[in-house]
């Protein structure tokens, strides 16, 4: 539980220009206050993040969203009353007012209403728009529990509010209103059919514009390399890694045969809410238990796997080059 004081604390340490890691529905994030400039660079110095890669800015209602956007095209009004508070960020047009340091040098701003009941107290009780980006170091995996958080940040950021783990536990989904054509940026716990049932068709190219999270290919990465094998060929390589005296770590859809000498064998399930909820603490557990690999069984090609195939691919885009063919 967050008590009242811990949420004053948490404001009076955003109104001194702090950084603050609080729970939302998605993962967790780690907020500055969005209208002071200093504070959200040092949120960018906290994750290590390159000073283009913008953040998104959280409100507590709906009222304050002109304090942000300089427009609300039609299509992000419909998708705002649709989904928030919820796991959606809205691409828009900045207000004019709103410092470059928080949108990484654009004139655009992502923004969101997070439906989480710690998040929500924190917005409301602070007034302003919070900036926060997941609360890992850049690159990492994002955090979804607040000891995760203790993990990437330490003493570093002293206030943590803690409300247990992110029930979706994948980033929220991203979709840019510019020029009023809503496009998918991100994919999420919010499906493509889903945000076409409200606004029509979405163009193609799924994470292709600019600045969205798929700009950098390594990203949601734990140390251990990350190889997507098929699931026929799962337990085969993973028995020949270990014979060749290597420590795997498996996260698959189904359970282990049987226990092998040093094969750490997940079994997430095939539902794709409750994979994604525990994916990121399944790859952290694997990151520390595995030094050679982690192997994971590739998700189904459907739509509702389509978040956790995003990460995954991300998570695994860097570590073929050094493993064994
Ligand atoms: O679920 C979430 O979205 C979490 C929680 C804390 O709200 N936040 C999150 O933030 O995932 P972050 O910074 O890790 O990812 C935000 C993504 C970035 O990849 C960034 O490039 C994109 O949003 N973004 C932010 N502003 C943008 C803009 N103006 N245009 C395009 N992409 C933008
Ligand atoms: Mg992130």
């Amino acid at each position: 539980m967050v008590t009242a004081d811990q949420i004053d604390a948490a404001v009076a340490a955003l109104r001194g220009g702090e950084a603050v890691a609080f729970p939302t529905e998605t993962v967790y994030g780690l907020g500055a206050d969005a209208a002071n400039p200093a504070a959200v660079a040092r949120v960018f110095r906290l994750k290590g993040r390159p000073q283009d890669h913008p953040l998104i800015v959280h409100i507590g209602e709906l009222a304050q969203l002109r304090d942000w956007a300089a427009q609300v095209p039609p299509v992000a009004m419909q998708l705002a009353a649709r989904f928030w508070p919820g796991p959606l960020t809205l691409i828009l047009p900045k207000a004019a007012r709103v410092n470059t340091v928080v949108t990484g040098g654009q004139d655009s701003i992502g923004i969101r209403i997070p439906a989480h009941p710690i998040a929500q107290r924190l917005l409301a009780a602070f007034g302003g728009g919070i900036a926060a980006p997941s609360a890992n170091r850049y690159g990492r995996l994002s955090a979804t529990r607040a000891a995760h958080v203790r993990e990437e940040f330490g003493d570093a950021v002293p206030v943590v509010l803690d409300g247990g783990e992110a029930t979706i536990g994948i980033e929220s989904t991203i979709i840019s209103c510019l020029g009023n054509v809503a496009r998918l940026l991100r994919p999420g716990r919010i499906t493509r059919s889903q945000v076409e049932r409200e606004v029509g068709p979405l163009p193609e190219a799924e994470g292709a514009a600019p600045r969205a999270s798929g700009d950098r290919q390594q990203h949601y990465a734990p140390a251990t390399p990350v190889r997507l094998v098929a699931r026929e060929d799962l337990l085969p390589l993973a028995l020949r890694m270990v014979a060749a005296g290597d420590a795997v770590g498996v996260l698959a859809m189904y359970a282990a045969p049987a226990p092998v000498g040093r094969l750490t064998w997940i079994d997430a399930g095939v539902d794709p809410a409750a994979y994604a909820h525990q994916l990121y603490d399944q790859l952290r557990n694997l990151d520390r238990s595995c030094g050679r690999v982690i192997l994971v069984e590739a998700p189904p090609a459907s739509e509702d796997w389509g978040a956790v195939r995003d990460r995954l691919a991300r998570a695994s885009a860097a570590g073929d080059a050094r493993l064994p063919p």
